[in-house]
């Protein structure tokens, strides 16, 4: 973690070093990931980093096996993917999933947990037909609020809105906020079930500022999820929708 501050932590802020790369398997449901990453030893000291699974998308992975029944046939964007567990667990239900992130130095990783979970996607078995291999989610690279990125996905002709954009603890600076919302809502669709779905582990009361963006935007947002921890650190899963 920077030395300056919490809002100087950003996308290129330092990452630990890769031998610590190990391939860890997590379960959601009836479903089992390999997940190429670090191992999360302390929540509170680790840097910023899309190098290995955070605390909350064990919340929305959890979330997404469960109500998955939501995730059936959508069009799903992750931001923030990090490793990808999120979107890999939605890449099981959904109709496509995008995977994106603003730090490029995830992508190596987030290929190869792309690559080793076709058992997810490829739903007919990993030798059936070009319906299965259409399932196989993207990864894009894609920073949170006026984005080349962001402008070329939109001028794309076959460009559909996302029926539910999934983020997990991308919450960390006060900072990042609008930028984040900006982009959720350029890309969400404007349909009464279109949701946001944001995790997060609240560890400097960031939610007052979510609550604020959010509502800046135009959205309503309601909590699915809320525990306050000993530390007093919240996690929390909020439910957005315009
Ligand atoms: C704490 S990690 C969480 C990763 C993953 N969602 C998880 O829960 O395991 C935050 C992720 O957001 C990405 N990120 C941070 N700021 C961003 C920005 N401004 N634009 C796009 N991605 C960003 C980071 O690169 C990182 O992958």
């Amino acid at each position: 973690m920077s030395s300056e501050g919490e809002d100087d932590v950003g996308v290129f802020d330092l990452f630990p070093p890769s031998e610590d790369i190990e391939i860890y398997k997590y379960n959601f449901g009836d479903l089992e990931l390999s997940i190429r990453g670090q191992e999360l030893q302390n929540q509170n000291i680790q840097p910023s980093t899309g190098l290995l699974p955070w605390p909350a998308a064990s919340i929305m992975s959890s979330f997404i096996a469960k109500h998955n029944e939501l995730f059936v046939d959508k069009n799903v964007l992750e931001l923030g993917t990090g490793v990808g567990i999120c979107g890999l667990i939605a890449s099981r239900y959904a109709r496509s999933v995008l995977l994106s992130d603003g730090d490029t130095a995830t992508f190596d990783q987030l290929n190869k947990n792309i690559e080793l979970n076709s058992h997810l996607y490829n739903v007919n078995g990993p030798s059936s037909s070009s319906l299965s291999q259409s399932k196989k989610p993207k990864a894009i690279k894609l920073r949170w609020g006026k984005d080349e990125t962001l402008e070329q996905l939109k001028s794309d002709l076959c460009f559909q809105p996302y029926d539910i954009i999934i983020g997990s603890d991308l919450i960390y600076q006060d900072s990042s906020i609008e930028p984040l919302f900006y982009t959720v809502n350029q890309l969400l669709a404007e349909t009464s079930d279109a949701t946001f779905y944001l995790s997060f582990l609240d560890r400097k009361n960031h939610l007052p500022t979510v609550e604020r963006v959010s509502k800046q935007f135009g959205f309503n947002l309601s909590y699915l999820f809320k525990q306050i921890l000993s530390n007093n650190n919240k996690v929390i899963l909020l439910k957005i929708v315009f």
